[in-house]
């Protein structure tokens, strides 16, 4: 028996958050296939982490704490976190490949921009791990290019969002909120969803999309009440046409006692507003005596991808 060391190779872990949006405003479809947004960001005490192992060639593997989920994770380099990896590392000019293993509690194809989190966690990681020193400004650039969540994804709290999604711009959020995040058995690709929108909306919908002033302010002030006023999204409706089922879940949350119910994003999460942590509880249980098997009380606004643990034995 050998018991000579053997170092681990150098790993960093970075922990992105799950986004919800508290408005998305969807306008008509732009020539590039994309559909012009006006949308505010918050991040979700939900969070996906990604360790990155330094190896000679890429590989990914999924753990999920959330139970089976209700779609797949592509285990090859067609990973969003491969990908943004690959993509980071080619920015810089730099040969090199790692293990990419992804710890997920953010629902898969969910409405919750979990697969954006996921790379916007491996561009922290990677940088990291290859000491490449990446400028903010090329950071978010990489993330724009990865998909119109991941800037959002590294910037955490609260944030306008413009052009595809993908232009971001802090905000005040003076207030603390609580939410209850009811996920589906079901997955809704967000493509899928964005072609009802333009079925059920077409020509009809918007150049320039807007906020609402008075969300903003809710948001300025901490008043829970005008935040469950004012929240909104545009792809409900698309949503719905596709997963009738949601109704019910809408339903429950009312009888639940949430103050305002939201889909997240493209959906099929649903997103319950309650007035504290203690009342995010009592929803929490009224909803799982509803029969709702993944159910989850987060806070919010909590912050972007961070750097969780670094093993670098090569310095
Ligand atoms: O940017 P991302 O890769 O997340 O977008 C996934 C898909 O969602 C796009 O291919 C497009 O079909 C749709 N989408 C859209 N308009 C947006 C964002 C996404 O139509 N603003």
């Amino acid at each position: 028996m050998s018991l000579a060391y053997e170092p681990e190779p150098p790993s960093v872990t970075v922990r992105a958050p799950a986004k919800i949006n508290l408005h998305l405003g969807v306008g008509a479809r732009r020539d590039d296939g994309f559909h012009p947004l006006a949308t505010v960001y918050q991040a979700v005490g939900l969070y996906d982490d990604v360790t990155l192992t330094l190896d000679e060639e890429w590989g990914v593997s999924v753990r999920h704490d959330a139970g089976r989920p209700a779609a797949i994770v592509p285990l090859d380099e067609q990973n969003l976190a491969v990908r943004a990896a690959q993509m980071l590392l080619a920015h810089h000019g730099v040969d090199g490949a790692a293990a990419v293993h992804i710890r997920k509690s953010i629902p898969v194809a969910g409405g919750m921009a979990g697969g954006s989190a996921d790379a916007a966690a491996a561009l922290v990681a990677t940088d990291r791990l290859f000491d490449l020193e990446t400028s903010d400004d090329d950071l978010l650039a990489v993330a724009a290019r990865l998909g119109s969540d991941v800037p959002f994804a590294l910037l955490g709290g609260t944030a306008i969002g413009t052009g595809r999604g993908e232009l971001v711009e802090p905000i005040t959020d003076a207030g603390s909120w609580w939410w209850v995040v009811v996920g589906s058995d079901d997955a809704l690709s967000t493509p899928q969803v964005y072609r009802s929108f333009d079925d059920l909306v077409g020509a009809g919908a918007p150049t320039e999309p807007v906020l609402p002033p008075a969300l903003l302010l809710a948001l300025e002030t901490g008043d829970v009440g005008a935040l469950a006023d004012h929240l909104g999204n545009d792809l409900a409706e698309p949503a719905l046409r596709l997963l009738p089922t949601l109704r019910d879940t809408f339903d429950d949350a009312a009888a639940a006692g949430a103050r305002a119910t939201l889909l997240s994003g493209s959906g099929p999460t649903v997103l319950l507003l309650c007035s504290d942590g203690s009342h995010a509880r009592e929803v929490t249980a009224a909803m799982a005596e509803r029969g709702h098997e993944h159910v989850v009380a987060v806070p919010a606004p909590v912050s972007g991808t961070h750097v969780l643990d670094v093993l670098d034995t090569l310095s």
